[in-house]
């Protein structure tokens, strides 16, 4: 191939809404600190992985000039798959009514970055194209009496379809996976049990590595901040990202931001916030476009693309 297309974007958020005001009933907390601290207003709760995940790609596909057929392949990250084994991704084909190559990728909140440089790997190697998935229920493993964690987390899911072909122009211009597993103590779910979190330690890391993954990313590719139409970040918290963003040079008006609507729906954060930042017509083919996302391991991840659609 020479290039990538977005064939095609979707998303898809639970019905049911929990208003920050809905958790006082479960927490000491006020919507105000909920605001003030974290810039969330209200999230998701209900649905599925599996159900999130199937009606994004239903809407993607819809959007995109494919069938649910032709999709080759599925790459889906996320937290909380529906079981510990199988993954979720196979299921999501099926739901489709389609047989296809189907995995899950867990890089907690970095997961859709990783997913997108496994997607464009499978390009590069002849496949004709990715159905690239973020979604998560983790209202499952989220304590909503817990005024630490229970006020950060929703559900959400989002589907981003990479098509390659001879005359696209899109692709990834540079890219940085990276990890420190002497950071997994401080944001953590067992096997059964809620999300455990130091949330000042976390809160730091993200700031750094946000800022040295994301200014390597730009060295690479010699761009510089003002050069880049949209940069979507993970939607953790909207102090983290003001902060990282005064160091790097970004302002808002180049931002996608939805944590105010959804708080931090972890691996499905940056394509549902890419999702409306598509629909809303913010992105043209040639603009470059900056993805940064960082969780618990910790993992973090950038990749900056030149964007082509149909
Ligand atoms: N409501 C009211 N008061 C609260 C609440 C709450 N929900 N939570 C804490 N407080 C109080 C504390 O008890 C403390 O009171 P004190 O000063 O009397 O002791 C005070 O508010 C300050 O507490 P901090 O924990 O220092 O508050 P902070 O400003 O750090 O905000 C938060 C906490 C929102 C969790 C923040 O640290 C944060 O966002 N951290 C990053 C979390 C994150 O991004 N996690 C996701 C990573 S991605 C992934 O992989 C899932």
């Amino acid at each position: 191939m020479s290039g990538f297309r977005i064939a095609g974007v979707g998303a898809a958020l639970p019905d049911k809404i929990l208003t920050n005001n809905d958790l006082k009933e479960f927490m000491d907390t006020s919507d105000e600190w909920i605001k003030e601290r974290t810039g969330i207003s209200e999230r998701r709760v209900g649905s599925s992985t599996l159900e999130l995940a199937t009606n994004a790609a239903l809407q993607a596909i819809e959007r995109s000039h494919l069938e649910a057929s032709q999709i080759e392949n599925i790459v889906l990250a996320t937290t909380t798959p529906e079981q510990l084994c199988p993954g979720t991704a196979p299921a999501v084909a099926n739901n489709l009514g389609i047989q296809c190559g189907a995995f899950d990728v867990q890089a907690a909140c970095a997961g859709w970055v990783y997913g997108l440089m496994v997607a464009n790997g499978l390009l590069l190697q002849g496949a004709k194209n990715v159905l690239l998935i973020g979604a998560e229920a983790l209202d499952k493993i989220t304590d909503f009496t817990d005024r630490g964690t229970g006020i950060l987390f929703g559900n959400g899911g989002a589907a981003t379809i990479l098509e390659a072909s001879e005359d696209a122009t899109g692709k990834i211009l540079a890219w940085d996976l990276d990890s420190n597993g002497a950071l997994g103590s401080i944001l953590y779910a067992d096997h059964g049990s809620n999300f455990h979190m130091e949330g000042r330690e976390v809160f730091k890391k993200a700031v750094t590595v946000i800022e040295s993954s994301v200014n390597k990313v730009l060295r690479e590719a010699d761009v510089k901040p003002a050069d880049i139409k949209l940069v979507v970040p993970h939607q953790a918290n909207i102090r983290i990202i003001e902060l990282a963003w005064r160091k790097l040079g970004f302002t808002m008006d180049q931002t996608a931001t939805v944590l105010e609507r959804t708080g931090n729906t972890s691996a499905a954060s940056i394509p549902i916030a890419l999702e409306e930042a598509v629909t809303e017509g913010r992105v043209e083919p040639g603009d470059l476009v900056l993805f940064v996302g960082f969780g618990a391991g910790m993992t973090w991840a950038s990749a900056l693309i030149e964007w082509d659609a149909p």
